[in-house]
């Protein structure tokens, strides 16, 4: 039976803001995203995901909308919508978009007659609740973002639930009415011909009805949480603002409506220290959704060990489930900063060792179990932009900063034209500055160079598209060893795909199962002798053999 399409695919994620605008009021837009569709299919990638292009007020730029069914005129209009998707579809890629169902902004048609009464047609569809007898609020939940999650509202003297921003408010989907009116938004993009969607928060839907506190987190040390510029957010175990089982038959909901349609997908994303046995029970069966986005490899922690084993506790909890793996997007600082390994006595410049560790990485993302997600900018090795406080537009960094500098030096746009200004990305004032150290490492420069990352990440796509088994999830081995991580793909008996990384700044020498057959992957250097696989620093193999 043919695989579905999106089990193992690469897909490419988009900041829509930051690619390219063609308008020349500073964001990127539809228009541009249509420019760079050969570019992107050139990526080798299968799919595009879309981060939200639907009318808001761009409080929490896009992930608070206020019409589910617009394009939002800085993005361009429905009409440009669809042509993307036809040409998209034209060049055998498919589009995922993003859905910010579970809340939506204050702005939005809904909220504005929910809140006008206690008793209109929607005055269930958002969470509303009473003062406690002091006016303090209902309970003790906090916002993402910082401080209490509930938000009073003067109109009608109740308070109102919002796990992010305070213009973010959050759907009640305990009320059948909302849901209802929530698939029928899905419905409206089905129709357009879109493949699929990523669920924003898909475990933060559904709350406690009883609003019952949360209890403090186990073992909460709050020093170091401080330190790091944590909020409050982080001292509760979520137990009942989140992961609600009730959750589940809403996901199911969801599915039965995609499944009426062909080859549709929904990718969760679940935000949780603990999400991998969400992830699990989300994804398992043939009724919840079709796959799960992991943030394990979105975090500071790193190193080989620390992959195996996020690798395997996921591989453990996700069951009969589908993962998909990333290792940047736009809410943590870019991979090839956060993840970059220099070696004290190394005398290789460090722009060298990113594009080289950057390569690495996205070998090593590629060969994860699963499906896995690019973000715009990971094809060039882009490191996380330094960004100083004026130039700051993200929420998060204007309330955190210096302590917590927010999501915008992932957010940068994306430098097209080395010569160019604003390295081609717009003929206007961009919304947020381009970064200088981006110039060197524009796509036009690193089309030059045949050692590029661009060039990598384009041929190795490629490449990879001859081995199905790159594109399985069925985990074997997952070990480290003296910085040499190992991972084996495929069925138990049969073909399999080991894929090895040296994570040092060394050639490692390991001896590996005989009958091994060396692929050719670009830029790897390692070679086999008899059993021997040598692998110089920071380098990888891909073989094949018979079980
Ligand atoms: C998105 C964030 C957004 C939040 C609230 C997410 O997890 O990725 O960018 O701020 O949801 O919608």
């Amino acid at each position: 039976m043919k695989q579905a399409w999106w089990k193992g695919a690469a897909i490419y994620q988009i900041y829509p803001r930051s690619f390219y605008d063609t308008n020349a009021d500073g964001i990127g837009d539809l228009k541009g995203i249509i420019e760079k569709l050969p570019y992107i299919a050139q990526l080798g990638v299968e799919a595009l995901w879309i981060a939200p292009f639907f009318k808001s007020p761009m409080d929490d730029f896009g992930y608070d909308v206020s019409d589910y069914r617009q394009v939002d005129p800085m993005f361009g209009t429905n009409a440009d919508f669809e042509h993307l998707i036809a040409r998209s579809h034209g060049l055998g890629l498919k589009v995922i978009i993003d859905m910010v169902a579970s809340h939506t902004s204050d702005q939005h048609q809904w909220f504005k007659e929910s809140r006008a009464s206690l008793d209109n047609e929607k005055s269930e569809w958002y969470v509303w609740a009473d003062p406690m007898l002091d006016g303090s609020p209902p309970n003790n939940w906090q916002s993402v973002f910082g401080g209490s999650s509930w938000q009073w509202d003067a109109q009608r003297q109740q308070y109102y639930l919002h796990n992010f921003l305070a213009s973010q408010p959050d759907l009640n989907f305990h009320n059948q009415q909302l849901r209802a009116a929530v698939l029928d938004e899905f419905r409206f993009w089905l129709d357009l011909g879109v493949d699929g969607f990523r669920l924003d928060t898909a475990n933060y839907y559904l709350h406690d009805k009883e609003l019952r506190n949360n209890p403090p987190r186990h073992g909460l040390d709050r020093g170091s949480f401080l330190a790091n510029g944590s909020t409050p957010y982080n001292y509760q175990e979520h137990l009942f603002d989140k992961n609600r089982p009730e959750n589940i038959a809403w996901l199911e909901e969801m599915r039965t409506l995609v499944n009426s349609y062909d080859e549709r997908v929904l990718i969760g994303e679940i935000g949780d220290r603990d999400a991998s046995k969400l992830m699990g029970e989300y994804t398992q069966g043939k009724n919840r959704l079709h796959t799960a986005y992991s943030f394990k490899l979105l975090t500071d922690s790193q190193g080989p060990e620390f992959i195996a084993h996020a690798v395997n506790e996921l591989n453990t909890d996700i069951g009969d489930g589908w993962p998909t793996w990333a290792m940047s997007n736009h809410d943590v600082p870019r991979v090839a900063s956060r993840w970059l390994q220099q070696s004290e006595h190394s005398t290789i410049p460090i722009e060298i060792l990113r594009q080289q560790q950057a390569k690495f990485y996205l070998a090593l993302l590629s060969a994860l179990p699963g499906s896995m997600c690019l973000y715009n900018g990971e094809e060039l090795g882009l490191a996380e932009a330094n960004l100083e406080l004026h130039h700051l537009q993200d929420p998060v960094g204007l309330r955190g900063w210096p302590i917590q500098k927010g999501r915008d030096g992932c957010r940068t746009p994306i430098p097209w034209l080395r010569d160019k200004a604003h390295a081609g990305f717009t003929q206007a004032e961009p919304w947020l500055v381009v970064d200088k150290n981006h110039l060197d490492m524009a796509v036009d420069s690193q089309l030059l160079h045949s050692e590029s990352v661009l060039n990598f990440t384009r041929n190795f796509l490629t490449w990879r598209k001859q081995y199905s088994l790159f594109r399985s999830a069925h985990l074997q081995v997952c070990t480290c060893e003296n910085q040499l991580l190992t991972l084996q793909l495929g069925p138990d008996r049969g073909e399999r795909l080991s894929a090895y990384f040296n994570f040092s700044a060394k050639p490692i020498t390991s001896s590996i199962p005989s009958r091994s057959h060396l692929l050719s992957p670009p830029n790897s250097a390692a070679t086999l002798d008899r059993s021997n696989l040598t692998l110089p620093a920071w380098d990888f193999a891909f073989c094949i053999s018979e079980h």
